[in-house]
């Protein structure tokens, strides 16, 4: 079997952060973020899925194991931002504003140098149940 397939796997980590440009005033911050800019900071449960694409192996019947990958995640995603506070906590968001949007291209970065270059990598992030972001975007 040479045929491509998508593997997905799950994961979840909460934490804190703050919408906040401090280029500009608060004023200014208020009227683009609102409530995401509250300076005592909110929270999300976040939700991931991590989805891999590529031939399965031969020798396996696996895209990927999904033992490595659950690991990959917890060391590279979850240590790093489960029960943090994103904008205090984190150097990657000690300048960037930590939006699901920038999250995801984060957490994609973080996972893709993990990952061989031959499977295919798209991650989802639900900040919300109705708020997604999807890195690579969506054709
Ligand atoms: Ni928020």
């Amino acid at each position: 079997m040479s045929e491509n397939v998508t593997v997905i796997r799950k994961a979840h980590f909460n934490a804190a952060h703050r919408l906040y440009n401090p280029a500009w005033s608060d004023a200014r911050n208020t009227e683009v973020f609102g409530k995401c800019s509250l300076p005592n900071y909110h929270g999300h449960n976040y939700v991931m899925e991590v989805e891999v694409t590529g031939p399965i192996d031969p020798e396996t019947g696996y895209v990927i194991d999904l033992g490595f990958l659950s690991q990959l995640i917890k060391t590279e995603v979850e240590a790093r931002f489960d029960h943090k506070n994103l904008n205090l906590d984190t150097a990657e968001f000690a300048t960037l504003i930590p939006t699901v949007e920038n999250i995801v291209v984060v957490i994609y970065r973080l996972l893709r140098a993990g990952i061989d270059n031959r499977l295919q990598l798209r991650v989802k992030l639900f900040e919300t149940e109705r708020n997604v972001a999807v890195y690579p975007a969506l054709p």
